[in-house]
């Protein structure tokens, strides 16, 4: 359907893949995640990349909305792509050592219905994740946060972007605080949190989408509206 997830990335999947390239916080991340990763990992909205480290790794499991997100994507032995909807995990319970969701969460809201709707549906997935997972599993959100003020300003003007995406033939997307998404975690059943800043590696240049759709640009980070997280949840 034109303006779906699914449609937008199959569409955009090359372009993206030349984006992630361009992330300078990915070796940071990689260096934070990598020793907290074992056996069995679901990368759910994988996208295009991989780019953990798959030597201490049992299965790694890459599973998209996009198709298109995910081919190429099962060269590494140990990747096994999965089309699926991050709303019904198709693996049974138990089975996952960790879950990550990078960039993804906002994504979930396509058709742009209200916010509390949103929040349900977060907080739906973050209980749907808990079945999949050992008992000692983790979750791992990294997302793009925006302070409180301006989700606030975001949130009035729902009705507005809604439109305007609808127009564009684009998907919604909604950036919550770092404090909504510590919530939702909290309601979703993951009570031990850590909660820390994704930093780049020191260009001090981040790349933004201003609407989805248009060309990336790169600006000076102090003024990028948004600060990627990455929340740690256990049980
Ligand atoms: C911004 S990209 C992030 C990709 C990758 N995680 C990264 O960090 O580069 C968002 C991805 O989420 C996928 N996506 C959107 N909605 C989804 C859903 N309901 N279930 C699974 N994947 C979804 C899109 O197809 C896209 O590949």
């Amino acid at each position: 359907m034109k303006g779906s997830p699914q449609e937008f990335f199959d569409r955009e999947s090359l372009r993206y893949r030349q984006f992630v390239k361009q992330r300078d916080f990915v070796p940071f991340l990689r260096e934070k995640i990598n020793p907290l990763l074992k056996g069995r990992v679901l990368d759910v909205g994988s996208g295009c990349i991989f780019d953990f480290d798959s030597e201490r790794l049992d299965l790694y499991v890459a599973m998209d909305l996009s198709f298109g997100m995910l081919l190429g994507l099962e060269q590494d032995g140990k990747v096994k792509a999965v089309c699926g909807d991050a709303n019904h995990l198709p693996f049974r319970e138990g089975f996952f050592d960790a879950v990550i969701y990078r960039a993804v969460l906002h994504h979930l809201n396509p058709e742009g219905k209200a916010l509390r709707e949103m929040k349900e549906t977060v907080k739906r997935v973050f209980l749907e994740v808990d079945r999949i997972l050992s008992r000692d599993g983790q979750i791992l959100v990294i997302e793009p946060c925006f302070p409180a003020w301006l989700e606030r300003i975001e949130s009035a003007l729902t009705p507005l972007i809604r439109w305007s995406m609808k127009r564009l033939g684009l998907p919604y997307v909604f950036l919550f605080s770092k404090k909504a998404f510590s919530d939702l975690l909290r309601k979703g059943g993951w009570r031990f949190l850590e909660i820390e800043p994704v930093q780049g590696g020191g260009r001090k240049w981040e790349w933004i989408v201003p609407v989805l759709g248009l060309p990336f640009i790169k600006i000076p980070r102090w003024a990028s509206p948004s600060v990627v997280h990455l929340f740690r949840g256990r049980r």
